[in-house]
């Protein structure tokens, strides 16, 4: 048993006795039981595995548990509030912007960092800023849609 790492997650402090090389992913999917978070290779390239860190979305398959510090993450659980779908869950429900899910929660958090630092992006600054996120079942249209439409709902 390693030395105990403290994540902050989705406002709760969580304990860890992975290895300080772990990747964030691996801890919130097999230590901390967070399994939305997605694993979709491992390699950076796919976006599947995206959570937030101090609000920036990050790929948690490459980020060490090391690297995390006492920054905030938040991960797609964390969207609910009081039971009620964060604005982008709520697009991307309304506009049906899902096929197998598989990519939705790296999808939504990306969107949600773009939301927060963004609120006005335009389509080209959507797709831009959603070019990592990668969707095997290509439903883009409908998810560049479900974006748009939250971006005009606010957050
Ligand atoms: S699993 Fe992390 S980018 Fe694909
Ligand atoms: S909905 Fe299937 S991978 Fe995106």
């Amino acid at each position: 048993m390693g030395a105990l790492t403290k994540l902050r997650v989705n406002g709760a402090v969580r304990e860890t006795d992975a290895p300080e090389g772990t990747s964030l992913l691996e801890v919130l999917r097999n230590d901390l039981d967070l399994t939305g978070t997605k694993y979709g290779g491992g390699e950076g390239m796919c976006g599947a595995c995206t959570v937030l860190l101090d609000g920036v979305a990050v790929r948690s398959c490459i980020t060490p548990i090391s690297a995390v510090g006492d920054g905030a993450v938040e991960t797609i659980e964390g969207c609910e509030i009081d039971n009620h779908l964060s604005v982008v869950q709520q697009a991307f429900a309304d506009q049906g912007a899902m096929q197998c899910g598989y990519c939705v929660p790296g999808m939504v958090m990306s969107a949600t960092a773009l939301l927060r630092k963004n609120p006005k992006a335009t389509d080209k600054e959507i797709i831009e800023h959603m070019d990592g996120n990668v969707c095997r079942c290509c439903g883009y249209p409908q998810m560049l849609k479900a974006i748009k439409s939250a971006l005009g709902a606010g957050q």
